[in-house]
């Protein structure tokens, strides 16, 4: 039996930015109208958990009302021909929703929450809110299963792994500003093919062999599938 070749997909917020979902560091991004420190990091919850959860609530929400564009759905169709594993750093799960079958999500899920005091009990609260004072079963209050700035990020391991063995990495509506998911790059073997999507190409391409498509996911995504479909 032929074995399909490996494809790897890392994608950031600018995929879900078509559905509605702001980005983190774009003009009105999110971190423009919020501190990091103040939301997405663990002394942010220690000085103003109520501010924390608050932020996520609204996020959870605003996800929940949202639907997978072409760019999420349009992927899908390379798993006919393709072994297709996605390394999100997103939080929304537009990639489960639109029919993808291997989502690695690095930074957390929106619609997980877990327990203050142990990480392996997590709890899925779909769009619902959490409040301060809902706690989990061993009695410390619950947080957003989400990954803040200055947290391990166990799920690097594996991505490691899974881009390792890409014959294509393809990158899609990140900054790359983020460490270890912007290293994951240089865990590709020399001569496998990388693309990036994004309509503004960031900093890091000079120093890596990537073909740019420097256009919105919905658009590039199609361009980019419809050529890999080609290919023998
Ligand atoms: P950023 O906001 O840093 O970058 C978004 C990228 O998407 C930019 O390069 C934009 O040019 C691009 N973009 C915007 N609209 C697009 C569109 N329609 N199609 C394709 N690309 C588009 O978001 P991330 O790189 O995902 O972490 O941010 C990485 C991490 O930083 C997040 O996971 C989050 C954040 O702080 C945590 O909260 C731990």
């Amino acid at each position: 039996m032929q074995t399909k070749p490996t494809i790897v997909i890392l994608t950031g917020a600018g995929i879900s930015a078509e559905s509605g979902l702001k980005t983190f560091r774009d003009s009105d991004g999110l971190w423009e109208n919020y501190r990091i420190e103040d939301v997405a990091t663990p002394q942010g919850w220690q000085k103003n958990k109520e501010a924390v959860i608050r932020f996520y609530n609204e996020r959870r929400a605003q996800a929940a009302t949202a639907n997978p564009n072409d760019g999420h759905k349009i992927l899908v169709e390379l798993e006919e021909k393709y072994e297709v594993f996605i390394v999100t750093q997103n939080v929304d799960d537009l990639h489960e929703r639109a029919g993808s079958s291997n989502i690695l999500h690095l930074h957390g899920m929106l619609r997980e929450v877990r327990s203050s005091v142990n990480p392996d009990l997590v709890y899925d609260v779909g769009e619902k809110p959490i409040r301060l004072g809902d706690k989990c079963e061993l009695g410390s209050q619950l947080r957003p299963n989400v990954v803040w700035f200055g947290e391990q990020v166990p799920n690097i391991v594996d991505a490691m792994a899974l881009a390792s063995k890409a014959d294509i990495f393809i990158v899609i509506g990140t900054s790359m500003a983020v460490y270890p998911a912007a290293s994951l790059i240089y865990h590709v073997p020399k001569g496998s093919k990388k693309y990036l999507i994004d309509p503004n190409i960031p900093d890091f391409v000079g120093r890596e062999e990537v073909s740019c498509i420097p256009k919105k996911a919905s658009e590039g995504v199609r361009e980019l599938v419809d050529y890999l479909m080609k290919g023998s």
